[in-house]
């Protein structure tokens, strides 16, 4: 499965990418807010680092200005991928974008009925927000499953990207799921690595090789 990071922070991909566990990243508008510089040379910044996909959002709601958008990001590099919104009028703008050899990620996913047109469009990934569904009390994950087995259904090439991650469990669920990427903050990333019997067994050894060497000496 492959693990991307939910960020803007040119600093957080430095770091995660240089652990070599880092496949792409996402971005969008809220993310993107956090950061000074101007957006779109910060976006050529990360795909210079990752030199994978990494998805811009657009901000326009109506199609013309969906396709102006999708085309500005999409010339910024190779790896970009443009992110509209599950609507129609970003569905239609999936179909052209698409249709270009433009890759879209679908963002705004909160049903396996919305998750079915994004696939028929032909959008590259589409992005079910599991934390944000959990936060109403509706389970993220048996959405990720039902994407997962719609698609495997009818052979969608749409890569399910599970976002929203909010702790290791979601990224570990989807996983399980079959889904193909789990987009998380740096946190959670974080996260993945830490186990408390990693650390005490890690002490451990370190402190006996030690009062070996003292010995020794
Ligand atoms: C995905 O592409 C979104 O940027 C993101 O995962 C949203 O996460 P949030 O619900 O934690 O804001």
């Amino acid at each position: 499965m492959k693990i991307f990071v939910d960020t803007g922070s040119i600093k957080d991909i430095e770091s995660i990418a240089a652990l070599g566990i880092l496949d792409g990243v996402t971005t969008n508008p809220s993310l993107l807010a956090k950061e000074s510089g101007d957006f779109k040379q910060n976006l050529k910044r990360i795909c210079d680092i990752v030199k994978g996909p990494v998805s811009g959002e657009v901000t326009a709601t109506d199609f013309a200005g969906m396709m102006r958008e999708g085309h500005d990001i999409a010339k910024i590099d190779e790896h970009m991928v443009v992110k509209v919104p599950l609507t129609k009028e970003g569905i239609r703008a999936c179909k052209a974008l698409a249709g270009e050899g433009i890759k879209v990620n679908v963002t705004l996913c909160f049903s396996p009925a919305q998750a079915l047109l994004a696939a028929k469009v032909g959008a590259s990934y589409i992005s079910p927000f599991v934390g944000r569904l959990d936060d109403i009390s509706t389970s993220g994950m048996s959405l990720v499953g039902e994407i997962v087995e719609i698609y495997r259904n009818y052979d969608f090439t749409t890569e399910v990207l599970v976002a929203s991650c909010r702790h290791p469990l979601h990224v570990v669920e989807a996983a399980r799921l079959g889904a193909d990427i789990a987009t998380c903050p740096p946190a959670v990333i974080d996260a993945l690595f830490n186990h408390p019997l990693t650390s005490i067994g890690l002490e451990k050894f370190l402190k006996d090789w030690e009062k070996a060497q003292a010995v020794k000496a």
